[in-house]
């Protein structure tokens, strides 16, 4: 029996500017999806301060920043590099299949 793999489509790579975020999946336990530095990037939106949603917040090259209370996590770690949060958020891995940008939601 293997896994299976719950790749979740987050629309057009084209239209994901940088800067920019994108909400995806299950919306009691979002996804974020973000582009900073022409990377892409995939993390829970879900601060873990007092669970603003990231999505609303900013970012810049590989980070994000609440828009609540100026958390700022690495997104390719999830590590949180500036309080109030402690708790680093998930991430997820990424790609772009046919122009379209996919992430697997393995949780
Ligand atoms: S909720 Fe994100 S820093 Fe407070």
């Amino acid at each position: 029996m293997g896994l299976t793999e719950n790749w979740v489509d987050a629309g057009a790579d084209a239209d994901l500017a940088e800067g920019t975020i994108v909400v995806v999946g299950d919306p009691a336990d979002p996804v974020a999806v973000a582009r900073g530095g022409g990377r892409l990037y995939a993390f829970d939106d879900t601060c873990t301060h007092e669970e603003c949603p990231l999505s609303d917040g900013s970012v810049t090259d590989g980070e994000v920043e609440c828009p609540c209370h100026g958390s700022i996590f690495a997104m390719r770690t999830g590590e949180a590099l500036t309080g109030p949060a402690l708790e680093s958020i998930r991430t997820y891995k990424v790609r772009v299949e046919d122009g379209r940008i996919q992430v697997l939601i393995d949780r």
